[in-house]
């Protein structure tokens, strides 16, 4: 395994849902600080310890290992009432938490009308997301429309209130102007969301200085992103795109540290690709493929539980991931699922509707559903995986299948995953 450095990013490099949560779970054993940078409880990671699975939204997976801290960054939205119900579950499962939960004073609180204001956005919009409906674009427009609430904004309640108030009445508007809601119901789960505001205060921190000087000490730290590149707000597939920069430029705006304090970062992968939500998956399978490939994965969101689309592994994404995040090796995951295929097909470029050929990937969003992947085809290997737990495990047709995912992405394989379980992970090198 190359030395990786104090700092790694761990960042999603197809459209989310990669297994992000498993890998993170896996590094967090080395590191002292696990921290997240963007998005909010639109995010779900499943981890699977012993018989006991646990799906996190909002606190880093790094919380299921003894005296790690984690910290959600000032690039975060964060929704309170979801958090502390996330908080409160770890503590009845046994989980101390005592002094492991930081959240910047800087990051953006997710107040119960900005879930308002995204169901009725997405119930009204002509070109539907597809959104998880928790409020992210909502949140994240206040923020850059400089309405937004911060968490450092509990401590004065005077400010507060005036902010809270000029919010409310601007979407209270908003929802009588579409006929949706009630002023009522508005103001009580306002309320029942800020009086959780003290708790949250005695976990305020300034993640910046605490990484950096947990970094000069010589600890390490694992910064964690949400989502995937291909859902990035710049980078992404625009407009159906998640409302943060999932990328891994956005871990240091996101904590507060300088991009010249990262030192490696992780793109993480799935096998294959599966998308949830509106927007153009390339790699699309047919239906009866598609079906088969979300019995295979369990390809059910962790947030909002709605069947994802599968489609095959596509090399034009992750080199483009490669790219955009700079990656300094990949973590493959759910190579599992595949087990059973008889043959598998990677997409190596893109046919564009013109009829010239690309590898890479369009800034024009709508011209994605109209071009033809070229595809390479690859025998199956058709033997269980589960098991390998090094790289010499593994079935000559699944290592192939690896080496090429590698040569076409750019970036050096460092991790396998081969099932839900900790136990299930292949170090490559
Ligand atoms: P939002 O982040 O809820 O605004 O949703 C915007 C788009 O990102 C939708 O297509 C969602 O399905 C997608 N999305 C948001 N979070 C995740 C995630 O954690 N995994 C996969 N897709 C996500």
């Amino acid at each position: 395994m190359p030395d990786r450095g104090a700092c790694t990013v761990i960042v999603g490099c197809q459209w989310g849902d990669e297994g992000k949560g498993k890998i993170v779970d896996v590094l967090a054993e080395d590191v002292d600080i696990v921290a997240r940078y963007q998005g909010g409880a639109n995010a779900g990671h499943t981890v699977t310890i012993g018989e006991n699975e646990f799906i996190l939204h909002q606190i880093p997976s790094g919380i299921l290992h003894q005296g790690k801290r984690c910290l959600l960054g000032n690039g975060v939205v964060l929704d309170v009432q979801q958090f502390f119900q996330e908080y409160d579950a770890l503590l009845e499962r046994g989980i101390n938490l005592e002094g492991r939960v930081g959240v910047s004073l800087r990051a953006q609180l997710l107040l119960p009308y900005h879930r308002v204001l995204d169901r009725v956005s997405e119930e009204h919009a002509t070109e539907k997301i597809g959104t998880t409906g928790k409020g992210i674009g909502p949140a994240y427009g206040d923020k850059v429309g400089r309405r937004g609430v911060r968490v450092a904004d509990l401590s004065n309640p005077e400010r507060l209130q005036q902010r809270v108030s000029e919010a409310q009445e601007r979407v209270q508007a908003r929802i009588s102007q579409i006929g949706a809601g009630s002023a009522h119901e508005l103001e009580k789960t306002i309320k029942d969301a800020l009086d959780l505001g003290e708790r949250l205060l005695e976990l305020g921190t300034d993640t910046g200085p605490e990484i950096m000087g947990a970094l000069n000490e010589g600890r390490k730290v694992l910064l964690e992103g949400a989502q995937g590149t291909a859902l990035d707000l710049d980078h992404g597939t625009y407009p159906f795109v998640t409302s943060s920069n999932t990328t891994a430029a956005a871990a240091a705006t996101g904590t507060g540290i300088g991009p010249t304090s990262i030192d490696s970062v992780i793109g993480v992968v799935k096998a294959y690709t599966t998308r949830v939500g509106e927007g153009p998956l390339p790699t699309a399978l047919n239906p009866e493929m598609d079906e088969h490939m979300r019995e295979l994965g369990g390809e059910f969101g962790a947030t909002t539980g709605r069947p994802r689309r599968c489609g095959w592994f596509d090399s034009v994404i992750t080199r483009f991931a490669a790219q955009v995040n700079g990656l300094t090796g990949l973590a493959v995951t759910k190579l599992d699922v595949l087990d059973t295929l008889p043959e598998l097909q990677l997409a190596t470029a893109y046919r564009l509707p013109d009829g010239s050929v690309t590898a890479t990937f369009p800034a024009d969003t709508w011209s994605l559903s109209g071009i033809e992947p070229l595809y390479e085809t690859l025998p199956g290997w058709q033997a269980s995986t589960g098991e390998a737990r090094r790289l010499e495990d593994l079935p000559p047709n699944a290592r192939a299948y690896l080496d090429r995912i590698e040569e076409l992405t750019g970036a050096p394989v460092e991790w396998v995953s081969v099932g839900t379980r900790r136990r299930q992970i292949i170090p490559v090198g």
